[in-house]
């Protein structure tokens, strides 16, 4: 059993600093060293070059869709970087970096499996649905976007890396743990007819069912998926350091849940963990947290 862990030090998607040293503080928690306890050949081929912020100053064209050519890039090297490692028989853990990154994780896989004739699906583990275009967002952050971008829906350079479009099926995804989404998301949402848990319907049914649910659906066409897992859909008392934390999320306990449904499914084809700013945990709390889910994706057991 091989993982293989690579970083992507990525804030460009972001309003704010200090996302970029995401995969620092999941390392320094000991990922590598506690997956190795778990029995896996752990191998980390270290960060994509991300540019940045301070290499340019933002243009006005860029206030739809901020630093879109360096998003991209680093994307683009990404994709490559996660086929590559599907291909050495190894499962892609990545580090970020704010979610823009999922474009170029999920393209990789998808990428990968598309040449075996197969689809994939994705579970969209988020406060937000990530699902704005340049037209509809009212930051200009393209982490804001990804899902959008995945689907189809966005600037082509993002859309076509990996040169096909789209990534995933509407019928093949689920997002988990909405409570912040914006109108023109919303209706995009629904024109697609994309299956969104909010925290209400985990308030209501708990996580339990909710995960049986959403991994019946997203494998119903396909060989498996990739787990996105942004930690702003932890409620920001477990976990401060995010960039846009929105009241009212996953518990601790119901995170680890999701996470150890995921291994339990025996469907994850790879996996990501986002939005972890160290510049606002100094106590590296949601570091830790970040390693410790991603722990549970992989099979840690309480027993
Ligand atoms: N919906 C807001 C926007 O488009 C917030 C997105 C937050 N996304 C994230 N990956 N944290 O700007
Ligand atoms: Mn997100
Ligand atoms: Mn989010
Ligand atoms: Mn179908």
């Amino acid at each position: 059993r091989k993982v293989t862990i690579v970083g992507v030090p990525m804030d460009l998607g972001a309003d704010r600093r200090g996302v970029d040293m995401g995969p620092s503080v999941v390392r320094i928690a000991g990922l590598s060293a506690k997956l190795a306890e778990l029995g896996y050949d752990v191998e980390d081929v270290g960060n994509i070059p991300v540019a940045l912020a301070e290499m340019r100053r933002a243009t006005p064209a860029d206030a739809k869709h901020k630093y879109l050519a360096e998003v991209a890039k680093s994307n683009a090297l990404l994709a490559d970087c996660v086929e590559g490692i599907l291909e050495r028989g190894a499962v892609p853990i990545v580090l970020g970096g704010d979610h823009s990154i999922a474009i170029g994780s999920v393209a990789g896989v998808a990428g990968y499996y598309r040449r075996r004739g197969q689809r994939i699906g994705i579970i969209w583990i988020d406060a937000h649905a990530d699902i704005n275009t340049p037209e509809s967002s009212p930051s200009g952050n393209i982490h804001g976007m990804p899902l959008a971008v995945l689907l189809g829906y966005g600037p082509e350079v993002l859309t076509h890396i990996g040169g096909f479009a789209p990534k995933i099926h509407p019928e093949d995804c689920v997002i988990i743990g909405v409570r912040q989404i914006d109108e023109g998301e919303r209706q995009l949402a629904r024109q697609l007819g994309l299956r969104i848990y909010t925290m209400r319907d985990l308030d209501e049914r708990g996580m339990s069912a909710i995960m049986d649910e959403a991994i019946a659906w997203v494998t119903r066409h396909t060989v498996g998926f990739h787990a996105t897992f942004d930690m702003d859909f932890v409620d920001p008392y477990y976990a401060p350091g995010v960039g846009t934390p929105v009241p009212g999320g996953g518990t601790y306990r119901e995170s680890h849940l999701a996470m150890e449904k995921i291994h339990d499914s025996g469907k994850m084809l790879s996996v990501e963990m986002v939005e972890i700013n160290a510049v606002l945990d100094a106590h590296n709390r949601t570091g830790e947290l970040g390693a410790e889910l991603l722990l549970s994706a992989l099979g840690k057991k309480i027993l």
